[in-house]
């Protein structure tokens, strides 16, 4: 895969001819020629520049870190996707920030979002830029829209928020059409944009780059002296000497078809070998597949069931800057051949069956643990599951707005309003249930099946539950009829 060959006769050739400049210092912005060619590719993507605009760092990593340092003081925010980039994170830690996150969907992250939390102006000022990776991002493999990039461009450049783009997988598509990056898009200087050789020649020459605007570079170029001077000239040299005259354009030829072979493999296989109840993306690129799993299932107790199984996997968790997504998992299909791509996810696949079948209660997809400690009075409303969602957050300060959103959304297929038969659903958040006193759950049936939104009160005490039914429906009438069920609090 590496193109070892091209490497060993550039740095031939750099060492023969021109030896004492590959080992010297060199200029801070990095090799004139190497962003030169640069120039020229970014431009042929739409990204109209010259060599001046370009700085060459160790990697994209240390442009993240570079980022950090000059943009952010403690307790400045980032706005980030959720999940996001790991190493990202990381690397804006150092500089001690808070982190504001937006969800995403498979159009990569939900920009009405960012738009509200922009517009709240308290907010906006302390957020010192928005971190993306639009490309087939990592962990989750998913591609922002062209709609949601234009519209996020336009956001940067109507509050003054400048966006990082960091595409390091962009020339990896496997299926469909190009879409422009942020930077191709953007007209007024808001996006800085970071590539890397890493994915498309190799990463062990720590050789990326960052596009910005003249006032930005300037910064980073004074944050980057103290750090390292300039990036390794003899790295820089001999790869100018491999990338150019179009070899790396035929090398990511190769590369993606490489890959995608990889990525189809996976794909059959988590079809063939993954219970039902798991979700997964289907990237068009990149190299990442994201996994959600029931929300009983805590992916870091099943990398133990995997590593017994010789499969590995980077739980999900650590990609979510609030420690949620405990129940994902993310998953690499660019280092293994093949065959051994079909035994890892069939042998994974085994792991978290076994995981549906030890955690749930046998005839049913009741979590174990919640079986036979709660009780359950339901309640019906005109309100949409969404807004039902908001107005619970309202009341119940203390649930945290995520779950009970998550509520709505992971019992959206609810059969038709009968009680009874709502007794053998699938319980989400079961472990937050059993540790609270009690936790008020949105039931959405989905509008096509039934026009109504029932909440199930759910708590381990039986006592309890007609107590914060009665509460419930007394707060909520001041919004909206409430019906109760009349079903008696049953146990599950
Ligand atoms: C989104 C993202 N950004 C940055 C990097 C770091 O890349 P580099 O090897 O150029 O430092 C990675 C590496 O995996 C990545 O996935």
């Amino acid at each position: 895969m590496f193109p070892i060959d091209e490497y060993r006769r550039a740095f031939e050739w750099v060492l023969e001819t021109d030896g004492a400049q590959a080992l010297q210092y060199g200029p801070s912005e990095g090799y004139r020629p190497l962003r030169a060619l640069l120039a020229d590719r970014l431009s042929g993507f739409g990204m109209s520049c010259e060599p001046d605009d370009i700085l060459i760092t160790n990697g994209s990593q240390q442009a993240l870190d570079l980022i950090g340092k000059v943009f952010l003081e403690p307790g400045d925010s980032v706005l980030v996707e959720k999940p996001t980039y790991l190493g990202a994170l990381q690397a804006f830690n150092q500089y001690e920030p808070t982190y504001v996150t937006v969800p995403m969907d498979d159009d990569g992250m939900l920009v009405d979002d960012v738009e509200q939390l922009l517009f709240h102006q308290r907010t906006a000022q302390s957020i010192k830029f928005i971190y993306t990776v639009p490309n087939f991002q990592n962990p989750t493999g998913r591609t922002m829209s062209l709609k949601r990039r234009r519209r996020l461009v336009a956001l940067a450049s109507r509050f003054g928020v400048p966006i990082v783009e960091d595409d390091p997988y962009g020339e990896l598509r496997y299926d469909g059409q190009a879409l422009p990056t942020l930077k191709a898009l953007d007209t007024g200087g808001s996006v800085i944009y970071l590539g890397t050789f890493s994915k498309i020649l190799a990463p062990g020459f720590r050789l990326g780059w960052i596009l910005a605007c003249p006032e930005i570079m300037e910064t980073l170029l004074h944050g980057k002296q103290p750090s390292d001077l300039h990036t390794g000239m003899a790295q820089q040299m001999a790869t100018y000497q491999v990338a150019k005259d179009g070899f790396v354009d035929r090398h990511v030829e190769h590369v993606k078809n490489f890959y995608r072979e990889r990525r189809d493999v996976m794909l059959r296989a988590i079809e063939e070998h993954f219970p039902a109840e798991v979700h997964y993306t289907r990237p068009a690129g990149g190299l990442f597949v994201w996994v959600e799993l029931p929300r009983y299932i805590d992916t870091r107790e099943l990398l133990i069931d995997a590593i017994q199984a010789k499969v590995a996997f980077v739980p999900g968790q650590g990609f979510h800057p609030d420690l949620s997504g405990t129940n994902t998992m993310r998953l690499n299909f660019s280092n293994v051949p093949p065959d051994q791509l079909r035994e890892g996810i069939r042998r994974l696949g085994y792991a978290i069956q076994r995981r549906v079948k030890e955690e749930t209660v046998a005839g049913s997809r009741i979590p174990r643990q919640a079986a036979n400690r709660l009780y359950t009075h339901w309640l019906e409303t005109d309100l949409a599951p969404a807004a039902l969602g908001d107005l619970l957050a309202q009341l119940h300060p203390q649930a945290e707005p995520a779950d009970v959103r998550s509520g709505v959304i992971g019992l959206s297929w609810t059969v038709r309003g009968d009680a009874t038969a709502l007794s053998t659903y699938w319980i989400e958040q079961s472990p937050p249930v059993v540790e609270v006193t009690y936790r008020v759950l949105a039931l959405a049936t989905r509008t096509d099946i039934l026009p109504r939104t029932l909440v199930g009160i759910i708590t381990p005490s039986a006592s309890h539950v007609r107590l914060v039914a009665e509460e419930l429906s007394r707060r909520l009438l001041a919004h909206v009829r409430v019906e109760s069920t009349g079903s008696a609090p049953s146990e599950i």
